[in-house]
């Protein structure tokens, strides 16, 4: 028996050590909850739609009044890609391809030159539409614009206000591209979003 007691009490103090942690985790658990399961039909999630949408992207980076403004200039003249020179832009969405097109919203965000081998850009931005029922709803948008192809494609990765939880893609077609006149360019995005 005495040689038994010593690791009896040993025991003892580990077990209610134990328990008064775990005590300690129930209580903690319990004080500040900060996550919790939730019924998507409450919240309005029920059916997830498909929306096509056709706007025309307009790259201005020339004139009095560029829409998109080198913030970084590739740190080589020497590199053909002009690898590392990024652009902030806030371009006009138009209806229509023409520059006097009706104005649906903006595409804010950047691109910068991510190639040393193609012109291959990474593109990140939001669409800001201004329009109707979609005003102040944005769609994210990110991905890789390889401009010689004929078709690009960007991933639609997120939105808020009616694009709260949105996925899909992007296809990109080039409407007008003047390379004498310092890269400005139309671009044709149709892009297909789910969404609730
Ligand atoms: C690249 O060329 C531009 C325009 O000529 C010039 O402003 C810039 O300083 C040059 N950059 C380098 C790293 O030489
Ligand atoms: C879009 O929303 C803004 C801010 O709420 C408002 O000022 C503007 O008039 C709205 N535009 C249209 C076309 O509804
Ligand atoms: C490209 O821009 C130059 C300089 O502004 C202009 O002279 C030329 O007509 C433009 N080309 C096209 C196809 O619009």
């Amino acid at each position: 028996m005495a040689r038994i007691l010593p690791i009896s009490a040993f025991q003892l103090l580990i077990i209610s050590s134990l328990l008064s942690s775990f005590s300690m985790i129930l209580v903690s658990a319990e004080d500040d909850e900060f996550a919790k399961s939730m019924d998507p039909e409450v919240f309005g999630l029920k059916k997830e739609k498909l929306t096509h949408f056709r706007l025309y992207w307009h790259d201005i980076v020339d004139g009095p009044n560029p829409t998109a403004v080198t913030i970084v200039q590739p740190p080589s003249n020497s590199s053909q890609t002009r690898f590392g020179l990024i652009r902030m832009i806030d371009n006009p969405l138009t209806q229509g391809p023409e520059s006097s097109s009706k104005l649906l919203g903006r595409a804010q965000g950047f691109y910068g030159s991510a190639s040393q081998e193609d012109i291959s850009l990474l593109v990140v931005q939001n669409f800001v539409f201004v329009e109707g029922k979609y005003n102040g709803s944005t769609i994210a948008l990110m991905g890789r614009n390889s401009l010689l192809d004929k078709v690009r494609e960007l991933s639609v990765i997120g939105g808020s206000g009616l694009f709260r939880l949105a996925r899909g893609y992007a296809l990109l077609t080039t409407q007008y591209y003047n390379a004498s006149k310092s890269d400005d360019a139309v671009v044709e995005y149709n892009i297909y979003v789910l969404h609730y």
